[in-house]
């Protein structure tokens, strides 16, 4: 059976008569049957504000679909919020979200038979779950990005997500009162939109539009800006276009276009989570795309942006500035980014970037010019050792230095880092090693947004270092390394470490090791066996027997 690279036209008749009952019924109109379908994904929940906006950007997607000449027809697939779900067990559930949402708009396109799709996508991992569906359906597709969230705001202070967690390690250290602690939580998120800083969702959303799968500026208009309706509207006639030129989207996927992905992920402080997603749809789209790649990119580009989690600025200040089209014109006259790749448009991002104002380094103070960045390299750094033989992702921004050793304080899993700390057993000099937390483990792999942002809160942030075989949550910043592959579950030496032992984490060398020797590691793995996993059936069953290492992604499919 061939599934990609569909040649499809806009006068695609139906011919199955019990589809075209079923169409008749549906309300299309013999016109209609002659028409190219477009299956338009929406990942809109009322549940959560990344979600809550996207059915109704869906309506005006499916509007502009039919102004120019096609049938619209929205689905929907799922969407798990990682705000909501962190630093509880529902997490372990975030990250099979990803695979669900790929392989059901797989599922529905491939079986629909659909022209082309559009998915219109909110939260973390409805990003990475979109495009890994795409890039295996190979046909006309393109993605609308929900739009970043307003700051809130309490006693003149801008807020975002990542504050209530904060907020949570100052009730801890006794630094905020009830009636503050209370003001934040209830004023941090004012509506609709994806968490506002430069974290996982805008950081998907950042360099999917660098890959040339949204329309300009998708990244940058908030999410209830009058310019994210008229982008939802603009998306018909960019897909009209799409299928008169056989435009499909391994066309625009391509290794050139994976690379400059990554490169606006590094000058722009993304989040670790992009290093995993990327090896994950590379794998999707048929492109080779490792570990040692990303590395090359973060050795050649120089982070730039002051942006939260690390930095100042929210993803709504973009705006003003010229949103990520300005930087991206800013790394492409700098001969960071390749312009000869195509994008859904129909134009090549150097054609897209012609038009664009070039940013104004005089007037703006989000962006920092090459010559004087925040960081000489990428703030991801990948790092091998004993303790991560098939690699660990490094979140290092320089603030926190490029080197920490300090001896193990071990943590078997998240919760103990909180009851830890409550107990005001993690002292300064500490490497917190948070252990079976990774893909099978956890399961899941979840994001430890809750141990990092109350270390934070409790001022141990610049003191203390944190390694995981979890993943961090995009709104995490401090000395933190995660990813730690083997992970603990399957064997890794990070399921040896014992409190006491001394860690070296060195992101200028790539370095995570444990100062134990081999003939040590070996005697304690003589005492070790694996955690008994309480899941015995359902989806996470299936993710803890399918799913791959963090190093390659932690793919279901292989
Ligand atoms: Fe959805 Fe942050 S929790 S974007």
């Amino acid at each position: 059976m061939e599934l990609n690279k569909f040649s499809r036209t806009l006068t695609q008749e139906v011919t199955n008569p019990a589809a075209k009952a079923m169409l008749y019924g549906i309300g299309l109109t013999t016109e209609d049957m002659q028409k190219a379908q477009i299956g338009i994904a929406s990942t809109g929940y009322e549940g959560n504000t990344c979600n809550m906006h996207l059915n109704g950007l869906s309506v005006h997607v499916k509007k502009g679909v039919q102004e120019n000449g096609m049938v619209g027809l929205i689905f929907h697939t799922i969407g798990v919020s990682d705000g909501m779900t962190n630093g509880n067990n529902g997490m372990s559930y975030s990250l099979p979200s990803r695979d669900l949402i790929a392989d059901s708009i797989e599922d529905v396109v491939g079986a629909q038979w659909y022209d082309g799709v559009i998915a219109v996508v909110g939260c973390d991992k409805n990003m990475p779950g979109a495009m890994m569906a795409l890039a295996r359906l190979n046909r006309p597709g393109m993605l609308v990005y929900g739009g970043t969230i307003k700051t809130g705001e309490y006693k003149g202070k801008k807020l975002d997500i990542v504050s209530a967690f904060e907020a949570l390690g100052q009730k801890f250290a006794g630094t905020i009162t009830d009636e503050d602690y209370e003001g934040v939580i209830k004023n941090a998120i004012p509506g609709a939109g994806a968490c506002g800083g430069m974290y996982t969702a805008n950081t998907m959303a950042s360099s999917m539009e660098a890959m040339g799968l949204t329309l300009p500026n998708s990244s940058t208009y908030p999410a209830t800006h009058e310019g994210k309706k008229a982008e939802c509207l603009a998306i018909g006639a960019a897909m009209k276009n799409l299928l008169e030129k056989n435009i499909c989207t391994r066309d625009i996927m391509t290794r050139k276009a994976f690379e400059n992905a990554m490169t606006v992920v590094m000058a722009m402080g993304g989040s670790t989570n992009a290093v995993l997603h990327y090896l994950a749809i590379a794998r999707a789209a048929g492109i080779e795309f490792t570990l040692t790649d990303i590395q090359d990119i973060s050795d050649r580009v120089p982070l730039i942006s002051d942006l939260k989690p690390s930095g100042k600025y929210y993803m709504e200040d973009m705006l003003a500035i010229g949103g990520v089209q300005a930087v991206m014109k800013y790394l492409l006259q700098e001969g960071l980014l390749h312009g000869d790749c195509m994008t859904v448009t129909g134009k090549t991002i150097a054609e897209n970037l012609a038009e664009i104002p070039s940013l104004d380094f005089d007037n703006q103070k989000i962006i920092y010019p090459l010559s004087n960045p925040l960081k000489a390299s990428g703030h991801l750094q990948i790092l091998y050792g004993n303790l991560a033989t098939e690699g660990a992702v490094a979140k290092i921004t320089g603030k926190e230095g490029l080197k920490f050793e300090g001896t193990a304080k071990v943590c078997e899993c998240e919760e103990e880092v909180i009851e830890f700390l409550q107990k005001g057993e993690i002292k300064p000099g500490m490497v917190i090693v948070i252990r079976n937390e990774g893909p099978k483990g956890g399961p899941g792999m979840p994001e430890m947004l809750k141990p990092t942002s109350a270390i934070m809160g409790a001022g141990l942030g610049n003191s203390v270092a944190m390694i995981t075989d979890g993943r961090f949550s995009g709104g995490t910043h401090g000395f933190v390394v995660g990813h730690v592959s083997p992970e603990a579950q399957s064997g890794g030496n990070i399921g040896l470490v014992k409190d006491g032992d001394l860690i070296t984490i060195d992101a200028e060398n790539n370095i995570l090791q444990v100062h134990v020797s081999d003939d040590e590691l070996a005697e304690r793995r003589k005492l070790w066996k694996p955690i008994e996993s309480p899941f015995k059936q359902g989806v996470l069953r299936k993710y803890i027997k399918n799913v791959s290492s963090a190093s390659l992604g932690c793919v279901t499919d292989l």
